[in-house]
């Protein structure tokens, strides 16, 4: 798989999970825990393959419109990552308030996702070109599969 091909499975998954959860119940706390944790995983290892590998790639590659690119999807990674995440993570799956606070991470997410697609992968296809999108794959996949083993092993 090339790099834009693996990031957007990555959000098939990340989308099917936010579904999930936005249908869950105050009375279905195990199930949204446990939607929680695999939410915060997925986005944990596709943020790093994207900041670690495809966006310092795209930043490279392009001009001053890239540039800007580059640091409004790393603030709105950040958004998700330092603030709404860890405030749901505290949030009693019980209450109406966590069903909110999912609504926003929704939102969030799949603003991000869509500007991505929309954006920023098609015009990284452009200025990396088959075989650099290919070679990034390859260390996305490596990534991956360190991280998966690291986690097994946690
Ligand atoms: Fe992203
Ligand atoms: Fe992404």
């Amino acid at each position: 798989m090339n790099a834009i091909e693996l990031l957007k499975a990555d959000h098939e998954k990340v989308k099917s999970i936010l579904a999930q959860l936005s249908e869950s119940t105050d009375r279905g706390i195990k199930k949204r825990t446990d939607l929680l944790a695999k939410l915060e995983m997925e986005i944990t290892i596709h943020t790093r393959l994207e900041e670690e590998i495809l966006y310092p790639a795209f930043k490279q590659a392009g001009g001053k419109d890239e540039a800007e690119m580059y640091y409004e999807a790393k603030e709105e990674h950040r958004t998700v990552d330092s603030l709404v995440l860890p405030d749901l993570k505290v949030t009693d799956p019980s209450t109406p308030e966590f069903a909110g606070r999912v609504k926003v991470v929704k939102e969030l997410l799949e603003h991000h996702i869509e500007e991505e697609e929309t954006d920023m992968f098609p015009d990284a296809e452009k200025l990396l070109g088959k075989e650099a999108l290919e070679a990034l794959g390859e260390q996305m996949e490596t990534m991956k599969a360190q991280y998966r083993k690291d986690a097994q092993a946690a």
